[in-house]
């Protein structure tokens, strides 16, 4: 087994380097199966989420070539399984995304339950939902969801909950539909756009993506050759920009969209850090007067959960009563607990975690109770008094790309060591 040691009481500063985007490469990957023919998809994240990514597409028939750490070429002329129910369609979560191109593809679709992160119930009926109005009958069983229809056709679909999940997964069955579907209510992260912009890359037809609607104009056939670039991480860019602040340090985040990190920057600046924006790159400069802060999550451009933990451990060392309010997920202050451990003065009631600022955290041996959890205790351990041991690092792995190294870069005392459990 493996764990991060990490000798704390370090100020984090230097330059990091942003990867592209896990949320957008998760749907794009698979989305390659569109093109059924070649595609070199560059700035993708080195995380083991797409890893199983790949073994599933070599499942159903695709040929998968690592041409570097951030670019891959994959071959899906040979895909022709509209079936995905191995072990690592079961171990992440946007293996859903296979519901909507195999759909899209073959006009049916079957494909086990998704896992991932355990963050709160993660129901999909609204992917459902718009399965249905574009015309499938669906089977749903606790293992496997089934799609099918005898033609997809374009309709109206309103969302009754704005989820990431469901617009693309929609959007990705409706792009080869009869006629004009038009989607109310959508998510508008920064990954939805770069999945759209793809999917037009490729000969989709599809307009307002970022925006609260989406119209896709169904098309036939798509290119069987594209190459693509992912946009960078907007959660990666948020974890070092709270990194810097939290250990009162001076990061350099390079490759970045600051547009989109509009809800994090407000904040920062709110709470006494300085930032700078400089095209694509964003300088967070942390102080010894930060103050306390209350946030709340909620779909983009609000503040996004997914960095959330990442502002509990600093909210955990921030002077004075700082409040964190989850309205995405239900069970998301995993990692509250294992900040107790470390000396961290945390009360959670229902949706909202209340810190009350401690002077400085103590290493202790914590464990990652999902991917940003982990991410909020690396930077606690860079924080605190004396060394920290952070296990489950799977959790870690599925999103973050090499972040010993990108740490180790801007001076933290952090490695991976094997132990015996
Ligand atoms: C995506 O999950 C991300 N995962 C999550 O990131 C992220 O936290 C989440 O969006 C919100 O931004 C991927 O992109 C792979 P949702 P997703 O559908 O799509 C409810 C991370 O750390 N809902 O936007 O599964 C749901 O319960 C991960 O990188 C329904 O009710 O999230 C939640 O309360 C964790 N019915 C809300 O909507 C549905 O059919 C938003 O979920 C779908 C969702």
């Amino acid at each position: 087994m493996e764990r991060i040691k990490i000798n704390g009481k370090t100020k984090l500063v230097g330059e990091v380097n942003i990867a592209g985007a896990k949320n957008s490469a998760v749907a794009l990957i698979p989305a390659t199966i569109l093109v059924k023919g070649i595609s070199i998809i560059d700035n993708i994240p080195d995380i083991s989420d797409l890893k199983g990514y790949y073994e599933i597409l070599e499942e159903l028939g695709a040929t998968v070539e690592i041409l570097g750490d951030n670019k891959v070429k994959i071959d899906t002329s040979n895909v022709n399984s509209n079936v995905a129910l191995s072990g690592n369609v079961k171990a992440f979560r946007a293996s859903y995304y296979l519901l909507g191109i195999l759909f899209s593809m073959f006009n049916s679709a079957t494909v086990g339950m998704p896992g991932g992160c355990n963050i709160g119930k993660r129901p999909i009926d609204q992917h459902i939902k718009g399965f249905e109005q574009l015309g499938a009958k669906v089977e749903y069983t606790n293992d496997y969801v089934k799609i099918e229809a005898d033609k997809i056709i374009g309709t109206t679909i309103d969302f009754d909950v704005v989820s990431v999940g469901a617009t693309i997964n929609v959007m990705l069955g409706a792009v080869k539909a009869e006629g004009t579907t038009i989607l109310n209510n959508c998510a508008k992260e920064p990954h939805i756009v770069d999945v759209a912009n793809f999917l037009n890359e490729i000969g989709a037809k599809i307009t307002g993506a970022g925006t609260d609607t989406i119209i896709i104009e169904g098309v036939d056939t798509f290119k069987n050759y594209v190459e693509y670039s992912v946009v960078p991480d907007q959660i990666e860019a948020g974890t070092y920009m709270i990194a810097a602040v939290a250990t009162k340090g001076d990061i350099l985040v390079k490759n970045c969209v600051p547009e989109d990190m509009e809800f994090l920057i407000n904040e920062l600046v709110k709470m006494g850090a300085t930032v700078e924006i400089d095209n694509n790159n964003i300088r967070v400069v942390g102080n010894e007067n930060i103050v306390s802060s209350n946030i709340e999550t909620s779909p983009h451009p609000g503040f996004a959960t997914d960095l959330q933990s990442q502002m509990g451990a600093l909210f955990a060392i921030t002077n004075g009563t700082s409040t964190i309010t989850e309205n995405i997920w239900e069970s998301r202050f995993g990692y509250c607990y294992e900040l107790e451990k470390m000396g961290a003065k945390v009360t959670i009631d229902n949706t909202v975690a209340t810190f009350d600022g401690v002077d400085t955290l103590v290493g202790t041996e914590v464990k990652a109770t999902d991917l940003r959890a982990g991410a909020s205790l690396i930077i606690a351990g860079c924080v605190a008094n004396g060394v920290t041991t952070i296990t489950n690092l799977h959790h870690i792995d599925r999103g973050y790309e090499k972040i010993e190294e990108k740490f180790r870069n801007l001076g933290a005392q952090i490695e991976r060591e094997n132990y015996n459990d």
